[in-house]
């Protein structure tokens, strides 16, 4: 293998033959890829070596010269593991560098790798092999957080906290119930990020430019090679669609708008006024001027970064929009977007696995605040139980209520006589009866938060989650 002495910093490009001016520095800069796509050379070179063993196959490559592409494109994976890959400001994209390097390393031997190839086919390629690895470890990632979830749930499981409509304060809830509602948003996102796995779990390479390759190249051997379900049967969409990367963007926007959510109830929650948590200190921040502050700054900013996510998705429908077919170089703004997306929700993923577990509820606080007026609806249940329509029965209670707040009295306070003069069916010892513990075991409904449910609830989700 014959080496340079010392690497150029710059090469002929490949279509010199066409274009035989160098590129000038300004266009380079400006349509160079490299810095975001350098992520995709691990595909990149699996997808190359399928492509070899595929031009063997198709005989346009001797077993020889297949075994010698390999290894060199074996050794060049090995350059950029370890950082020694040195890359040149004429390297368009990390297609290119690859193939630079081959030819550098194997003369023109390396010259054959593109053949029946385009950058088009290619680069659809890397991204659905990228965009599954993706759709893996957001999974797993978000996986890790609803065991967090659930084990906080576990461990509150008695805890009684209001439940909010309008954020007023509206029935009693079990804290445990609220924390699985979260476990459920992000199991509907795992299923939107499998969805997408296998929706995209389709076979670009072989498409060519647009128009298929020109040699006959095996797109179902390559299929299998690189653990791809299906062989994708237009190759015109096969260069020009992102659909599957738009899916992948709207998996986590949604995902991170879950998130978002479960950061506002955090930050909520950890405010004096309503003092029903408090934040690790090692996921808070203080002030530089004020010293008593302790903020919620780590779910601030998960709550921030779905701004980023949401504007990834509206960015590359946006590219999309009005493009024509087939490949046009818009397409390569699909990077930036969905890379930054993917890596911003999983770090938001990670640090919030990280932190719940350190969240300390403060459960006398929750449970006062889940006392009082909230307990109407119960009242007005039980009416109902005695035979009253519920119209009829929130009529009543409501003016009960109305008198209570006017009066600063709490329902359990009414004497006899105020209560019979709103209805015959009203006495002390209903009033007295209601409690937030009652409250909750009634509602044992499927989904319900009976404690009860909830148990069975948590059991579910330990099942399907695994611990
Ligand atoms: N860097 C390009 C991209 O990410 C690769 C494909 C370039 N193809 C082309 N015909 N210029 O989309």
């Amino acid at each position: 293998m014959k080496r340079p002495s010392r690497a150029p910093t710059s090469s002929t490009k490949a279509w010199a033959g066409r274009l035989p001016v160098p590129a000038a520095p300004e266009a380079e800069a400006f349509t160079t890829s490299l810095p975001v796509d350098r992520v995709l050379y691990p595909h990149d070179v699996a997808g190359s070596r399928a492509h070899v063993r595929a031009l063997v196959r198709a005989k346009l490559l001797s077993a020889r010269e297949g075994a010698r592409l390999e290894r060199g494109l074996a050794a060049i994976l090995h350059e950029l593991e370890r950082g020694r890959f040195r890359f040149l400001a004429s390297d368009e994209d990390i297609h290119m560098a690859i193939e630079r390097r081959l030819v550098e390393r194997l003369g023109p031997l390396g010259g054959k790798l593109h053949t029946g190839r385009s950058r088009n086919d290619q680069v659809a390629l890397d991204l659905r092999l990228w965009l599954r690895a993706e759709c893996n470890a957001v999974d797993a990632a978000l996986a890790r957080l609803q065991r967090v979830l659930v084990a906080l749930a576990r461990q509150h499981r008695d805890a009684i906290v209001p439940g909010y409509t309008h954020l007023q304060r509206a029935q009693p809830i079990l804290l445990a119930h609220h924390l699985l509602a979260y476990r459920e948003m992000l199991a509907r996102d795992r299923t939107r990020f499998r969805d997408c796995r296998q929706r995209g779990d389709e076979l670009p390479l072989g498409a060519g430019a647009l128009a298929g390759a020109g040699f006959p190249l095996d797109r179902k051997f390559l299929a299998r090679e690189l653990g791809f379900a299906r062989v994708s049967q237009n190759s015109i969409d096969a260069v020009a669609d992102r659909d599957t990367a738009v899916e992948f963007l709207a998996a986590a926007a949604i995902a991170a708008v879950h998130l978002s959510r479960l950061a506002e109830d955090l930050v909520l929650w950890a405010t004096d006024e309503f003092g029903f948590l408090e934040l690790p200190d090692a996921f808070a921040t203080g002030s530089s001027m004020m010293p008593q502050k302790k903020n919620p700054d780590v779910a601030e900013l998960v709550r921030g970064k779905t701004g980023r996510v949401t504007g990834a998705l509206v960015a590359l429908l946006t590219t999309l929009k009005g493009l024509p077919l087939a490949y046009n170089r818009d397409l390569q703004e699909d990077k930036p977007a969905l890379f930054d997306a993917a890596a911003t929700l999983r770090q938001c993923l990670e640090v919030f696995t990280a932190m719940l577990p350190g969240v300390r509820f403060r459960t006398e606080r929750m449970a006062a605040a889940a006392d009082g007026l909230l307990l109407a609806t119960d009242l007005a249940d039980q009416l109902v139980e005695r035979g009253i329509p519920f119209r009829r029965a929130h009529a009543l209670v409501g003016a009960l209520v109305r008198r209570c707040a006017v009066t600063g009295t709490g329902l359990r306070d009414l004497d006899a006589p105020t209560l019979r003069g709103y209805s015959p069916h009203l006495t002390p010892a209903l009033v007295r009866g209601l409690t937030p513990a009652r409250s909750v075991a009634r509602r044992r409904v499927l989904g319900g938060t009976a404690p009860r449910e909830v148990q069975r609830q948590l059991a579910r989700a330990e099942r399907e989650d695994g611990r």
